[in-house]
């Protein structure tokens, strides 16, 4: 396959789970422990080779671009105090110049929508699609693992990271069929958007990071209506399956869904369990809390 350099990240979503706190605020910048949860997916990305990073952002979220570049200010403030540790975690975020791009998705019409909003920034090569929702937690990201299991496959393919799930989970999720397979890496034989029980071809979801090819923004761009109304993502990657091969990626690691409530807690508390600074303490609060200790 050719190498994947670009990642769109569609963060223009309206954020209604977690209201009030994502009034005023994204939940795009929401903390998972001290880093907000886009930079977490963004430093996955990174971590894969990413060399350019492209938001499709929608009004209110001007504070992620703002997230993405120098504060002078602050810099000023911390170097007059000569907080180096500071300075150096601040400048290791920053996006090198012009390798992070910001475009806007006028109107919310779903997750395929904020992905064709991206083609002229793509442009014809294949990319990666991370959506800022899902946390995957392992020692190799999720987007790296895809890109070398990526390696042996044709020019054409495209790659979904997929990932098991109780049944009555299913239908909140895009479900895949199961075909030939080697080790996790298998063939897709058929997508399904939030099907109902009896409908999901298997218990592997879609998760929330895939390699796509150019072609699939010549698909959005008839803008059928899919769930919901909205133009689905599934959708077009269920037509570009007529042409191209899709494969499946089930990836190692636990992955969070940090759309809800507790999963977004629950990354919260893993994220905190790796970290050598607050574990002692955190496992000390939990325990405290659980009441076992
Ligand atoms: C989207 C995709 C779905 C995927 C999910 C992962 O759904 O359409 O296929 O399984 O993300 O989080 P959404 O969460 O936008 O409803």
């Amino acid at each position: 396959m050719r190498p994947i350099r670009k990642a769109v990240f569609p963060v223009a979503g309206l954020g209604t789970r977690f209201l009030p706190a994502t009034k005023a605020m994204p939940k795009e910048m929401l903390p998972v422990v001290d880093r907000p949860l886009i930079q977490h997916v963004v430093d996955e990305a990174r971590e894969a080779g990413i060399e350019h990073f492209i938001f499709v952002t929608g009004r209110n979220k001007a504070v992620i671009e703002d997230h993405f570049d120098r504060q002078f200010e602050l810099e000023h403030t911390l170097t007059e105090r000569q907080r180096r540790d500071e300075l150096e975690l601040l400048a290791r975020d920053v996006p090198a110049p012009g390798t992070a791009s910001f475009t806007r998705q006028q109107v919310p019409l779903g997750l395929g929508h904020a992905v064709w909003c991206a083609r002229e920034l793509v442009g014809q090569e294949p990319f990666a699609l991370l959506l800022p929702d899902v946390l995957v937690q392992h020692n190799r990201g999720c987007l790296a693992q895809m890109i070398d299991a990526a390696g042996d496959l044709p020019d054409s393919a495209n790659i979904i990271a997929v990932e098991k799930m109780p049944a009555e989970r299913l239908h909140m999720y895009g479900v895949v069929g199961i075909g030939t397979r080697k080790g996790g890496l298998f063939s897709v034989t058929q997508m399904v958007e939030k099907p109902a029980r009896e409908k999901a071809p298997s218990d592997l979801i879609i998760t929330g990071r895939y390699i796509l090819q150019p072609e699939i923004f010549g698909v959005l761009a008839a803008e059928r209506r899919g769930a919901g109304d909205e133009i689905q993502l599934t959708d077009a990657m269920i037509e570009l399956a007529r042409t191209q091969p899709f494969y499946g990626l089930e990836f190692e690691g636990r992955a969070f869904d940090c759309g809800s409530k507790v999963g977004f807690l629950a990354a919260n508390i893993a994220y905190a369990l790796e970290r050598d600074d607050i574990a002692p303490a955190m496992r000390a609060e939990l325990k405290r809390l659980l009441g076992d200790g």
